[in-house]
């Protein structure tokens, strides 16, 4: 009987092991969530383009938008660097450039804007 309840302590800790080394696999595969706004809820806009990312985007270009062997790196104010407006990295991303597939088609336009937004406020 006591035996039993000194293999429980253990039995808890292997348990959160588990656990802990699952969320971690889990979180390396989604993209960072948007952070809670002055109005008390994330930017519908931000949460939106979050969703296109993920589902569209991070398979080449990395969950956090840090690049792949398959697409560049896009984060930590690429798009400002590099674009001077939305609307240019918009043309690429709906027409293709090279390997980078067109999403025109397969995304509107208010979907482009929002996963813009997201890697360029987010990411
Ligand atoms: C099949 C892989 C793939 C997918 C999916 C993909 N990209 Fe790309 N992307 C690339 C590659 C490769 C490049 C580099 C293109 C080049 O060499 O000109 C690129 C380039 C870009 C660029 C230009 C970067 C720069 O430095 O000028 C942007 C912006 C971009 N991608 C955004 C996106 C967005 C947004 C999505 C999702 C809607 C997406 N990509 C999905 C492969 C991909």
């Amino acid at each position: 009987m006591t035996g039993e309840v000194r293999g429980l302590p253990s039995f808890a800790l292997v348990l959160c092991l588990v656990a802990g080394l699952v969320a971690t696999a889990c979180g390396a595969s989604t993209s960072p969530e948007v952070e809670v706004g002055p109005a008390g809820t994330p930017d519908p806009v931000l949460v939106a383009g979050r969703e296109v990312f993920m589902d569209r985007c991070s398979s080449c270009h990395g969950a956090s938008g840090g690049g792949t062997g398959k697409g560049p790196r896009l984060n930590r104010g690429l798009l400002e660097q590099e674009y001077d407006g939305l609307d240019d990295a918009a043309a690429v991303v709906l027409g293709g450039r090279r390997r980078m597939p067109a999403f025109s088609g397969l995304l509107t336009r208010n979907e482009v804007d929002a996963v813009l937004r997201y890697i360029r406020d987010v990411l």
